[in-house]
Protein backbone atom coordinates (compact mmCIF):
# COMPACT_ATOMS: atom_id res chain seq x y z
CA UNK A 1 0.00 0.00 0.00
CA UNK A 2 2.59 2.20 0.97
CA UNK A 3 4.05 2.07 -2.78
CA UNK A 4 1.17 2.93 -4.09
CA UNK A 5 0.48 5.87 -2.03
CA UNK A 6 3.66 7.24 -3.57
CA UNK A 7 2.82 6.59 -6.61
CA UNK A 8 -0.35 8.48 -6.17
CA UNK A 9 1.93 11.21 -5.07
CA UNK A 10 3.99 11.15 -7.99
CA UNK A 11 1.04 11.02 -10.35
CA UNK A 12 -0.73 13.98 -8.99
CA UNK A 13 2.26 16.40 -8.65
CA UNK A 14 3.02 17.55 -12.34
CA UNK A 15 6.55 18.82 -11.41
CA UNK A 16 7.29 15.95 -9.60
CA UNK A 17 6.13 13.35 -12.35
CA UNK A 18 8.48 15.53 -15.45
CA UNK A 19 11.58 15.18 -12.95
CA UNK A 20 10.74 11.26 -12.40
CA UNK A 21 10.11 10.85 -16.10
CA UNK A 22 13.64 12.66 -17.12
CA UNK A 23 15.27 10.59 -14.88
CA UNK A 24 14.24 7.66 -16.16
CA UNK A 25 14.25 8.91 -19.70
CA UNK A 26 18.10 9.45 -18.62
CA UNK A 27 18.90 6.46 -17.20
CA UNK A 28 17.51 4.51 -20.32
CA UNK A 29 19.98 6.79 -22.51
CA UNK A 30 22.92 6.47 -21.05
CA UNK A 31 22.56 2.77 -21.26
CA UNK A 32 21.78 2.97 -25.21
CA UNK A 33 24.86 5.44 -26.59
CA UNK A 34 27.39 4.55 -23.16
CA UNK A 35 28.12 1.55 -25.22
CA UNK A 36 28.94 3.46 -28.43
CA UNK A 37 31.55 5.04 -27.01
CA UNK A 38 33.29 2.03 -26.78
CA UNK A 39 33.29 0.90 -29.82
CA UNK A 40 35.82 1.94 -32.65
CA UNK A 41 33.47 2.03 -35.18
CA UNK A 42 29.97 0.03 -35.53
CA UNK A 43 30.56 -1.19 -39.39
CA UNK A 44 32.74 -4.24 -38.99
CA UNK A 45 35.51 -3.88 -41.68
CA UNK A 46 35.11 -6.79 -44.70
CA UNK A 47 37.41 -7.93 -47.20
CA UNK A 48 37.11 -6.60 -50.77
CA UNK A 49 35.42 -3.27 -49.94
CA UNK A 50 37.31 -0.75 -51.50
CA UNK A 51 36.79 2.72 -52.63
CA UNK A 52 34.79 3.57 -55.92
CA UNK A 53 37.32 3.79 -59.06
CA UNK A 54 36.97 6.95 -60.69
CA UNK A 55 34.73 6.06 -63.85
CA UNK A 56 32.35 4.24 -61.31
CA UNK A 57 32.04 7.46 -59.17
CA UNK A 58 31.06 9.50 -61.95
CA UNK A 59 28.63 6.99 -62.70
CA UNK A 60 27.30 6.95 -59.55
CA UNK A 61 27.15 11.14 -59.91
CA UNK A 62 24.82 10.02 -62.87
CA UNK A 63 22.55 7.74 -61.00
CA UNK A 64 22.07 10.60 -58.45
CA UNK A 65 21.49 13.24 -60.62
CA UNK A 66 19.01 11.46 -62.64
CA UNK A 67 17.09 10.12 -59.73
CA UNK A 68 17.45 6.27 -60.06
CA UNK A 69 17.38 6.07 -56.40
CA UNK A 70 13.50 7.42 -56.81
CA UNK A 71 12.40 3.97 -58.30
CA UNK A 72 15.39 2.00 -57.12
CA UNK A 73 16.68 0.45 -53.70
CA UNK A 74 20.66 -0.77 -53.00
CA UNK A 75 19.50 -2.74 -49.88
CA UNK A 76 18.66 -6.31 -49.43
CA UNK A 77 17.01 -6.71 -46.36
CA UNK A 78 17.71 -9.88 -44.56
CA UNK A 79 14.38 -11.51 -45.54
CA UNK A 80 14.06 -15.19 -47.30
CA UNK A 81 11.72 -13.15 -50.14
CA UNK A 82 14.74 -10.86 -51.10
CA UNK A 83 17.87 -13.27 -49.95
CA UNK A 84 16.72 -15.86 -52.72
CA UNK A 85 15.68 -12.82 -55.06
CA UNK A 86 18.69 -10.55 -54.74
CA UNK A 87 21.06 -12.82 -53.41
CA UNK A 88 23.43 -12.07 -49.49
CA UNK A 89 21.49 -9.33 -47.29
CA UNK A 90 23.75 -6.30 -47.99
CA UNK A 91 26.26 -5.29 -45.30
CA UNK A 92 26.82 -2.29 -43.88
CA UNK A 93 30.42 -2.55 -45.19
CA UNK A 94 29.05 -2.31 -48.62
CA UNK A 95 27.82 1.03 -48.18
CA UNK A 96 30.74 2.01 -46.21
CA UNK A 97 31.72 4.47 -49.19
CA UNK A 98 28.61 6.06 -50.08
CA UNK A 99 28.30 9.73 -49.46
CA UNK A 100 25.17 10.10 -49.08
CA UNK A 101 24.41 6.03 -49.29
CA UNK A 102 22.11 4.68 -51.71
CA UNK A 103 19.54 2.62 -49.82
CA UNK A 104 16.38 4.52 -51.33
CA UNK A 105 13.01 3.98 -49.88
CA UNK A 106 10.87 2.50 -52.71
CA UNK A 107 11.10 0.31 -55.13
CA UNK A 108 9.28 0.79 -57.99
CA UNK A 109 11.81 -1.36 -59.95
CA UNK A 110 14.06 -3.70 -58.35
CA UNK A 111 16.48 -3.84 -56.05
CA UNK A 112 20.17 -3.04 -57.78
CA UNK A 113 22.18 -3.64 -54.62
CA UNK A 114 23.76 -6.84 -56.36
CA UNK A 115 22.82 -6.22 -59.47
CA UNK A 116 26.64 -6.47 -61.04
CA UNK A 117 27.36 -8.78 -63.52
CA UNK A 118 23.46 -10.15 -64.10
CA UNK A 119 23.57 -8.43 -67.23
CA UNK A 120 25.70 -7.76 -70.09
CA UNK A 121 27.32 -4.18 -70.86
CA UNK A 122 25.01 -4.52 -74.23
CA UNK A 123 21.90 -5.56 -72.06
CA UNK A 124 22.13 -2.30 -69.67
CA UNK A 125 22.97 0.13 -72.74
CA UNK A 126 19.74 -1.73 -74.88
CA UNK A 127 17.62 -1.24 -71.70
CA UNK A 128 19.10 2.29 -70.84
CA UNK A 129 18.30 3.39 -73.90
CA UNK A 130 14.75 1.59 -74.96
CA UNK A 131 13.62 -0.07 -71.37
CA UNK A 132 10.54 -1.62 -73.63
CA UNK A 133 12.39 -3.12 -75.99
CA UNK A 134 14.10 -5.70 -73.70
CA UNK A 135 11.21 -5.47 -71.41
CA UNK A 136 7.59 -5.09 -72.59
CA UNK A 137 5.69 -4.09 -69.50
CA UNK A 138 8.40 -1.68 -68.01
CA UNK A 139 7.67 1.88 -66.65
CA UNK A 140 11.34 2.91 -66.59
CA UNK A 141 11.83 6.05 -68.78
CA UNK A 142 14.34 5.90 -71.24
CA UNK A 143 17.56 7.65 -70.49
CA UNK A 144 18.86 7.14 -74.31
CA UNK A 145 20.61 10.73 -74.06
CA UNK A 146 23.10 9.32 -71.84
CA UNK A 147 24.86 7.77 -75.01
CA UNK A 148 25.34 11.44 -77.01
CA UNK A 149 26.28 12.81 -73.65
CA UNK A 150 30.40 13.21 -73.83
CA UNK A 151 31.51 12.57 -69.44
CA UNK A 152 33.56 15.27 -68.02
CA UNK A 153 36.73 14.15 -67.29
CA UNK A 154 38.57 17.25 -66.76
CA UNK A 155 38.94 18.43 -63.02
CA UNK A 156 37.43 14.99 -61.75
CA UNK A 157 40.29 14.60 -59.38
CA UNK A 158 38.42 16.99 -57.32
CA UNK A 159 35.89 14.46 -56.49
CA UNK A 160 38.06 11.87 -55.13
CA UNK A 161 39.44 15.12 -52.91
CA UNK A 162 35.72 15.71 -51.73
CA UNK A 163 35.52 12.27 -50.79
CA UNK A 164 38.29 12.19 -48.78
CA UNK A 165 36.77 14.68 -46.53
CA UNK A 166 34.04 12.33 -45.68
CA UNK A 167 36.76 9.41 -44.78
CA UNK A 168 37.24 7.97 -48.21
CA UNK A 169 40.44 6.82 -47.97
CA UNK A 170 41.46 7.58 -51.62
CA UNK A 171 45.54 7.73 -51.69
CA UNK A 172 47.69 10.72 -53.17
CA UNK A 173 48.21 8.30 -56.30
CA UNK A 174 44.70 7.70 -56.76
CA UNK A 175 43.60 11.48 -56.85
CA UNK A 176 47.07 12.01 -59.15
CA UNK A 177 45.47 9.62 -61.56
CA UNK A 178 41.91 9.94 -61.20
CA UNK A 179 41.49 11.49 -64.81
CA UNK A 180 44.01 9.23 -66.45
CA UNK A 181 42.36 6.21 -64.67
CA UNK A 182 38.66 7.27 -65.89
CA UNK A 183 39.72 7.14 -69.58
CA UNK A 184 41.57 3.98 -68.97
CA UNK A 185 39.25 1.61 -67.50
CA UNK A 186 36.39 2.42 -70.73
CA UNK A 187 39.33 2.15 -73.18
CA UNK A 188 40.04 -1.39 -74.70
CA UNK A 189 43.62 -0.59 -75.62
CA UNK A 190 44.88 1.38 -73.10
CA UNK A 191 47.45 0.03 -70.49
CA UNK A 192 44.99 -1.06 -67.58
CA UNK A 193 47.57 -2.00 -65.10
CA UNK A 194 47.35 1.15 -62.99
CA UNK A 195 43.14 0.66 -62.58
CA UNK A 196 43.60 -2.82 -61.61
CA UNK A 197 46.23 -2.35 -59.06
CA UNK A 198 44.71 1.04 -57.57
CA UNK A 199 41.02 -0.75 -58.07
CA UNK A 200 40.94 -4.24 -57.82
CA UNK A 201 37.75 -6.17 -59.79
CA UNK A 202 37.23 -3.33 -61.63
CA UNK A 203 35.48 -3.89 -64.96
CA UNK A 204 37.26 -3.11 -67.70
CA UNK A 205 37.06 -2.19 -71.54
CA UNK A 206 34.11 -0.18 -73.44
CA UNK A 207 30.72 -0.16 -71.71
CA UNK A 208 28.44 2.00 -74.24
CA UNK A 209 29.25 -0.22 -77.05
CA UNK A 210 31.39 2.87 -79.07
CA UNK A 211 34.67 2.85 -78.20
CA UNK A 212 35.52 6.00 -79.66
CA UNK A 213 33.56 8.27 -77.20
CA UNK A 214 33.73 8.40 -73.48
CA UNK A 215 30.10 9.15 -72.35
CA UNK A 216 28.15 9.07 -69.25
CA UNK A 217 26.43 5.71 -70.76
CA UNK A 218 29.92 4.33 -70.07
CA UNK A 219 30.31 5.73 -66.43
CA UNK A 220 26.56 4.77 -65.54
CA UNK A 221 26.95 0.91 -67.40
CA UNK A 222 30.32 0.66 -65.19
CA UNK A 223 28.54 1.54 -62.11
CA UNK A 224 25.84 -1.06 -62.48
CA UNK A 225 28.44 -3.90 -63.07
CA UNK A 226 30.09 -3.07 -60.30
CA UNK A 227 27.61 -2.99 -58.29
CA UNK A 228 27.41 -6.14 -54.65
CA UNK A 229 30.41 -7.41 -56.65
CA UNK A 230 33.27 -6.61 -54.06
CA UNK A 231 32.45 -9.00 -51.30
CA UNK A 232 33.23 -12.56 -52.14
CA UNK A 233 30.37 -14.18 -50.70
CA UNK A 234 31.45 -17.72 -51.28
CA UNK A 235 34.22 -17.13 -48.85
CA UNK A 236 32.90 -13.85 -46.46
CA UNK A 237 32.47 -15.64 -43.04
CA UNK A 238 29.33 -14.68 -41.28
CA UNK A 239 30.43 -13.15 -38.11
CA UNK A 240 29.74 -15.08 -34.84
CA UNK A 241 25.98 -14.82 -33.37
CA UNK A 242 24.47 -14.56 -36.62
CA UNK A 243 22.77 -16.54 -39.40
C1 LIG B 1 10.00 5.50 -62.79
C2 LIG B 1 10.78 4.53 -62.08
C3 LIG B 1 12.18 4.18 -62.57
C4 LIG B 1 13.26 5.00 -62.70
C5 LIG B 1 13.34 6.50 -62.47
C6 LIG B 1 14.37 4.16 -63.06
N1 LIG B 1 13.97 2.86 -63.14
FE1 LIG B 1 15.16 1.24 -63.51
N2 LIG B 1 13.53 0.01 -63.46
C7 LIG B 1 12.24 0.43 -63.20
C8 LIG B 1 11.35 -0.73 -63.34
C9 LIG B 1 9.84 -0.71 -63.14
C10 LIG B 1 12.16 -1.83 -63.67
C11 LIG B 1 11.69 -3.29 -63.94
C12 LIG B 1 11.35 -3.46 -65.41
C13 LIG B 1 12.57 -3.35 -66.28
O1 LIG B 1 13.49 -4.19 -66.14
O2 LIG B 1 12.65 -2.39 -67.07
C14 LIG B 1 13.52 -1.32 -63.74
C15 LIG B 1 14.63 -2.12 -64.01
C16 LIG B 1 15.94 -1.69 -63.96
C17 LIG B 1 17.10 -2.55 -64.08
C18 LIG B 1 17.09 -4.05 -64.23
C19 LIG B 1 17.15 -4.68 -62.84
C20 LIG B 1 17.00 -6.16 -62.80
O3 LIG B 1 17.49 -6.75 -61.83
O4 LIG B 1 16.38 -6.74 -63.71
C21 LIG B 1 18.20 -1.74 -64.02
C22 LIG B 1 19.66 -2.19 -64.09
C23 LIG B 1 17.73 -0.38 -63.86
N3 LIG B 1 16.36 -0.40 -63.81
C24 LIG B 1 18.55 0.72 -63.76
C25 LIG B 1 18.08 2.04 -63.66
C26 LIG B 1 18.93 3.20 -63.71
C27 LIG B 1 20.44 3.16 -63.84
C28 LIG B 1 18.13 4.29 -63.61
C29 LIG B 1 18.52 5.75 -63.67
C30 LIG B 1 19.28 6.17 -64.83
C31 LIG B 1 16.76 3.81 -63.46
N4 LIG B 1 16.77 2.44 -63.51
C32 LIG B 1 15.67 4.61 -63.28
C33 LIG B 1 11.84 1.68 -62.84
C34 LIG B 1 12.63 2.82 -62.85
Amino acid sequence: MALLDKHALLERNATLLLAGSLLVVTIGGIVEIAPLFYLDNTIEKVEGMRPYSPLELAGRDVYIREGCYVCHSQMIRPFRDEVERYGHYSLAAESMYDHPFQWGSKRTGPDLARVGGRYSNEWHVQHLTDPRSVVPESVMPSYAFLKDKPLDVKGFSTHLVANTKVGVPYSDEMIANAEADMIAQADPNADTSGVEARYPKARLGDFDGNPQALTEMDALVAYMQMLGTLVDFSTYDEPAGRR
